[in-house]
């Protein structure tokens, strides 16, 4: 297949839904009607809705069949039994705990192992992993390497922790880390695949140091399809056994469903040995629901159940990652500026370079986020100064981060090649308008996680 452009979807399609675009006016009211947060749009105005990848995937008629035939018992269900028996091949692990989604596996973990003033690296914390440490009076530290700081470097491996960095770290005061987290892909920094080489030193480093080591591993099956073409010793291995010998370097996992498990819900804990389960399974109870449920149905545990075998299949995972990596090509093509290479899940806009004449103060990447909408109702989301800034409780200035992104992720089995073709020339419309586009502030926001539900407005009015 290499000698053509496109390589097409591993599939066809069986059921559709409308989708519909407003005329642009329309789409300029309901912008300001939202306050300028495109969280807050009806997705029904939305026509291309790039906001997540997580619990927007499309579903195989093997997973509709076998929600069919799910089993809604409360304790040991047959469906907790498929759910388990795929979660423990796909990782290696023995214990498994079922949660509602991968942020109720943070809040469940943290909880049970950090107190106020301890740190916890990773190569980037995603925002609800941050936001569950420092929930807790913790530190979240980035220690992703140099070049995953940088949207212009290329590197085969960007999403890498700097090693060195995690080594000083512990080597000071081990005892204030309870743990060390590694994000497969790292999202934060631009969907970008972690080596394994990169795992197994981090691995190293944690147990000199009696440090436990956990995956985020939402895209892991991404991240070991990155490693089997980028590292050639990889090519002729298995993405299900590349799988094991990520999880192997680790002694747990959090897991959210809604991104390779194919699933629209859903999520778990996973850990090699019975001390970390048994830490947290009261919480579970108490919270989730049983421990063979934990906060899922009988549906939707048939539904993952399913999708973390799918989403392990190399002819869906080679799709996806051309997917992506054509769209990034296409979005160049029309003269737009993204974070290289293009990541596993998402293609990053990098707002700074496409509107030069707004200063990151004026908040460029939700300007270009709400000119996507406004222009082709195309919704991506802003990884930039609204959703990462900080204000220094002592100057009282923000601390401004080090990118300013606009993520497009694909959803899984959802867009065609065309949908995204369209996207791309949505932006390349976008970049002639360029001076038009005026910067933004925000008006309100809450004490924590303030992207979803800010308010904003721009700095003059738009037309
Ligand atoms: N970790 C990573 C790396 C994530 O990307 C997400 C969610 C989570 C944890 C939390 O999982 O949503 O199931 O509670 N990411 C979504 C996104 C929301 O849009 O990137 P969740």
């Amino acid at each position: 297949m290499k000698k053509f452009r496109i390589f097409p979807e591993p599939w066809r399609v069986k059921t559709v839904e409308r989708i519909a675009l407003l005329p642009r006016e329309e789409r300029l009211a309901r912008l300001k009607a939202g306050d300028w947060n495109l969280f807050r749009l009806s997705a029904r105005d939305v026509f291309i809705d790039l906001l997540t990848d997580s619990g927007t995937s499309a579903m195989s008629d093997a997973q509709w069949g076998a929600l069919m035939q799910a089993d809604e018992s409360y304790a040991y269900a047959r469906s907790w039994e498929h759910f388990e028996a795929a979660a423990v091949e796909v990782t290696g692990y023995a214990h498994i705990l079922p949660v509602h989604q991968g942020r109720a596996a943070e809040h469940l973990l943290f909880g049970a192992l950090l107190k106020k003033g301890d740190r916890v690296p990773s190569n980037n914390h995603f925002d609800t992993t941050r936001a569950n440490i420092e929930a807790l009076g913790a530190a979240a530290l980035d220690l992703v390497i140099e070049e995953g700081r940088d949207p212009r470097r290329i590197h085969p491996f960007k999403g890498n922790m700097d090693v060195d960095k995690l080594e000083s770290l512990l080597a000071g005061k081990p005892d204030r880390v309870p743990f060390c987290m590694l994000t497969v892909t790292n999202n934060t920094g631009g969907g970008q695949p972690v080596a394994m080489e990169n795992i197994a030193r981090v691995s190293g480093v944690c147990r000199r140091h009696g440090v436990p080591l956990f995956l985020d591993a939402c895209r892991y099956a991404e991240n070991a399809y990155f490693i089997k073409i980028r590292d050639e010793r990889y090519g002729a291995v298995s993405i299900p056994k590349i799988a094991r010998e990520m999880f192997a370097h680790a002694d747990g996992c959090l897991f959210s469903a809604k991104k390779d498990g194919l699933a629209n819900m859903g999520g778990f804990l996973a850990f090699r040995g019975a001390e970390h389960a048994d830490a947290v399974r009261d919480a579970l109870i108490l919270q989730e629901g049983f421990p063979t449920y934990g906060g899922m149905s009988g549906r939707d545990l048939e539904a993952a159940a399913v999708g973390l075998k799918e989403a392990q299949d190399e002819e869906y995972l080679r799709f996806r990652i051309e997917q992506v990596r054509l769209f990034g090509e296409m979005l160049k093509e029309n003269g737009a500026h993204i974070l290289e290479p293009a990541g596993g899940h998402a293609v990053y806009l990098d707002a700074l370079r496409m509107l030069p004449h707004l200063p990151q103060e004026a908040l460029p990447a939700q300007a270009l986020a709400v000119a996507l909408y406004l222009e082709g109702g195309v919704r991506g989301v802003e990884i930039g100064s609204v959703m990462f800034a900080r204000t220094d409780p002592k100057t009282g200035k923000p601390s401004l981060p080090p990118m300013e992104l606009v993520r497009l992720a694909v959803p899984r089995r959802v867009y065609t090649n065309d949908h995204l073709a369209y996207t791309a020339e949505v932006a390349g419309e976008v970049m002639r308008l360029k001076e038009r586009i005026p910067g933004f502030k925000i008006t309100w926001e809450p004490p924590r996680l303030r992207h979803f539900t800010a308010r904003l407005a721009p700095l003059r009015a738009m037309d």
